[in-house]
């Protein structure tokens, strides 16, 4: 992994120092400055992390300028087609994706653990019923680190992995409760005779009155937007259940901090975003006026839905949504529906715009994924919560990984103090 050759840096005036070069197994190569501040008494000043590899992975990799995206080394597009989430969960914990007894044995650990304590019910009843289901969701989830004293010693392998049940078992229950505490309709029990993603559908468009009927095609379309969100690298959700993780914390709490983080617009409410941009839009004669807004460097308004960090050319995810988008509105015969047909404007003009071609802003995964639902019957609102169930499958693996890495240490960056320099407290009489 390190290579033979180094990178030597100099400071005017210094002697040069070598720092040594680590070859990944795809993309950018990384100089390891670990040892500069030993060596040379300097920081490395990277605010967004622009340059930054903040840890080893065996994960995923992103490459942005070709558009991949693989989990485990295995392509997106092979994993959405040929696999259910359930399998790619399996992927991203173990990295290999089970055979056909371990995947009769995964599905029999997660049914066996989606209902939550009926303790945890009466945590509903603390919010108001008006609540963003995303702060239900922070406290929820926060809260199951006080029901699993038995299992919370980090180090045992088997404890880490009936926390990884738990949570990828119970997210679809907590979120399906969420939704009917804030409805009012009772809240459904799991049902083990549904797949994973159909019985989530069950638990939130069901009621005790009658049988819930799930639609495959919609099945179908959920559990591949549960596939395309499941992990992404170090992004700031993830990133930030590694930094809660690497103080030792309960991992329920790290995951809640996850997901208070995928929270934001700029992250996993862009989705949420995107069709309150659309709402706001309103029509397809409008989509000019919010361009040239969007265009404008004295307007704050960008397109949600467009753009992103890491992908340049375009995000592979994106392409694999809209088939999928495209699938659901012709099943549900929603092809000439406003917002939808606004939506398809909207796309259509972006992608010949100078401006988003020359930025290289297409389309991300948000921008479909959020229509899909919306289709499917998912409140906008709870769009950054089906992002947060598939995204706990890559933030229960990325936490594991570093709390089993030998060289793991808890996480703490330095800064470039700017502040006022040293003074002293005047007393208060003698204050300007
Ligand atoms: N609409 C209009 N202009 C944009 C947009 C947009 N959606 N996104 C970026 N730009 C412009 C931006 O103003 C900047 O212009 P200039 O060079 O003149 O200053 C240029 O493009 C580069 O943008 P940036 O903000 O420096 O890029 P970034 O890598 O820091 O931000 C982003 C990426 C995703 C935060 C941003 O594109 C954005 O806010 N998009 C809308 C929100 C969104 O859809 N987020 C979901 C991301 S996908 C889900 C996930 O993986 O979390």
């Amino acid at each position: 992994m390190t290579n033979e050759r180094k990178a030597t840096l100099t400071v005017e005036g210094e002697q040069p120092v070598d720092f040594p070069i680590l070859t990944p197994t795809h993309g950018n190569e990384c100089i390891d400055i670990r040892a500069l501040v030993g060596k040379m008494g300097y920081f490395t000043y990277d605010s967004g992390y622009l340059s930054t590899a903040s840890c080893k992975s065996t994960i995923t990799y992103i490459d942005g300028d070709k558009g991949e995206l693989l989990y485990r080394g295995y392509p997106i597009e092979q994993l959405a087609d040929q696999c259910n989430f359930l399998e790619v969960a399996y992927l991203l914990k173990n990295g290999e994706l089970p055979n056909p007894s371990q995947k009769t044995e995964f599905e029999k650990a997660i049914r066996t653990h989606t209902m939550v304590h009926e303790q945890l019910i009466r945590f509903y009843q603390g919010f108001r019923r008006d609540a963003h289901p995303m702060a239900v969701m922070v406290g929820v989830v926060g809260a199951l680190s006080a029901f699993y004293h038995e299992a919370a010693d980090f180090s045992d392998a088997e404890h880490r992995t009936l926390s990884f049940y738990r949570l990828i078992a119970k997210l679809p229950t907590i979120i399906a409760m969420a939704y009917k505490y804030n409805t009012g309709e009772p809240f459904m029990y799991p049902r083990d005779d549904l797949s994973y993603t159909a019985n989530f559908m069950h638990m939130m468009f069901g009621t005790p009155c009658a049988t819930y009927q799930p639609n495959p095609v919609l099945v179908h379309a959920l559990d591949t937007i549960f596939t395309l969100h499941a992990d992404h690298e170090q992004n700031a959700s993830t990133s930030t259940v590694r930094l809660s993780g690497s103080s030792g914390a309960n991992p329920f709490a790290c995951i809640a901090a996850g997901i208070a983080c995928l929270w934001g617009p700029a992250h996993g409410g862009a989705n949420e975003a995107c069709l309150k941009m659309l709402e706001e839009i309103g029509d397809v004669s409008r989509v000019g006026e919010y361009i040239k807004r969007a265009k404008d460097k004295n307007d704050s308004f960008k397109l949600m839905g467009f753009g992103h960090r890491v992908y340049k050319n375009f995000d592979p995810r994106a392409k694999l949504m809209r088939k999928v988008c495209n699938d659901v509105l012709s099943e549900l015969g929603l092809e000439n529906d406003r917002l939808f047909k606004l939506a398809k404007e909207l796309e259509r003009i972006a992608l010949e715009d100078e401006y988003f071609i020359e930025k290289k802003l297409y389309p991300n995964v948000d921008f479909y994924s959020g229509i899909v639902q919306k289709a499917i019957g998912i409140p906008t609102t709870m769009f950054t919560c089906i992002f947060a169930l598939a995204r706990t499958a890559g933030w229960v693996a990325q936490w594991e990984e570093m709390i089993t890495d030998p060289e793991y240490k808890i996480g703490r960056p330095r800064q470039l103090y700017i502040g006022a320099a040293r003074r002293n407290v005047a007393p208060l009489d003698k204050r300007a």
